[in-house]
């Protein structure tokens, strides 16, 4: 399967040039993730596991199996988990949890009702959400907002292209080794331990899983099949793999579901400059849905 260096040490096995730009033509028409031949010493080590599990050969074999075989369809989908990025932490930008709680929420504050606040139900979109590690922190967020203030919930949808990165998210399990970045107040608060002490990992709280659901969404699809119109959208470190008109078309269409004065939050690397879309920065990476 690998290639043999020596006893004991072993190369991926290469990538034919036609392979390369077979796998690069699917990856930026299905996902709009450009490539450049820098990535081929990584999509060589991500393919190994894909051939060992199909005892496929050569990475041409794989490339056949994935366009021309009644079997390549279904396996596309483990091409696509194989091929994305999904890095991603508790708490990652911390500043952007900050600006939402002491800015962005309450300036959607709904009018109080004499002198109680209004109910209110916060709707949030985590686009692009990988292992779930961002939706939940954002629950944590939320939840506390919603203790200090009363008469308010929330409601979070993650989404995502990778099933496997969904599949990690709705577990809500994590080692425990990734909970450092969540201060010990929260971790208190909604993060259980493993009752195996042998496991070092814990598990988000019923009460913040119940308001989190993750569904399967490739931005690069025309349509998005979300009705909800959301008050904040996240997309952070996404569209740093899109090139510039796919990043315009991916942002024109999340901002149908995002209300007027809705924020979006674009990772700190990410620039809208230069885009035709209907926002307005606000802060670093925080935007304004106007209209
Ligand atoms: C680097 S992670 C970012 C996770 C999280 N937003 C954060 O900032 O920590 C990027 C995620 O975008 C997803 N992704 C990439 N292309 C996509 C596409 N075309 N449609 C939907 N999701 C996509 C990947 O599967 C990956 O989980």
């Amino acid at each position: 399967m690998t290639a043999l260096l020596g006893e004991g040490v072993s190369t991926p096995l290469r990538i034919s040039p036609e392979s390369f730009r077979a796998f690069c033509r699917f990856i930026t028409t299905e996902l709009g993730i450009k490539m450049s031949e820098a990535k081929i010493p990584l999509l060589q080590s991500r393919l190994q596991r894909r051939l060992r599990i199909l005892q496929l050969d050569s990475i041409d074999a794989y490339r056949e199996y994935l366009f021309e075989s009644p079997g390549g369809e279904a396996e596309r989908v483990n091409f696509i988990d194989a091929v994305t990025t999904n890095k991603t932490d508790f708490f990652r930008e911390p500043q952007h949890f900050e600006f939402l709680d002491q800015e962005a929420l309450p300036s959607l504050e709904p009018r109080p009702v004499g002198d109680l606040p209004a109910p209110w139900l916060l709707k949030l979109w985590c686009a692009g959400c990988s292992t779930g590690e961002e939706p939940y922190t954002l629950a944590m967020v939320l939840s506390e907002f919603g203790q200090r203030r009363g008469r308010f919930d929330f409601s979070i949808l993650g989404t995502d292209i990778s099933t496997r990165v969904l599949a990690h998210a709705e577990t809500a399990i994590y080692d425990e080794e990734r909970i450092d970045p969540v201060p010990p107040l929260l971790r208190g608060r909604y993060l259980l331990q493993s009752k195996d002490p042998e496991k070092a990992q814990v598990r988000i709280v019923p009460a913040l899983r119940s308001r989190v659901r993750f569904h399967r969404l490739n931005f690069m699809d025309p349509e998005y099949p979300v009705r909800d119109v959301f008050d904040v959208i996240f997309f952070r470190n996404v569209m740093i793999y899109f090139d510039k008109p796919t990043q315009e078309a991916v942002i024109n269409k999340l901002c149908r579901n995002l209300r007027p004065g809705g924020y979006l939050f674009v990772g700190h690397s990410e620039s809208l400059s230069g885009l035709r879309i209907p926002v307005e920065q606000v802060a670093t990476a925080v935007y304004r849905r106007l209209g």
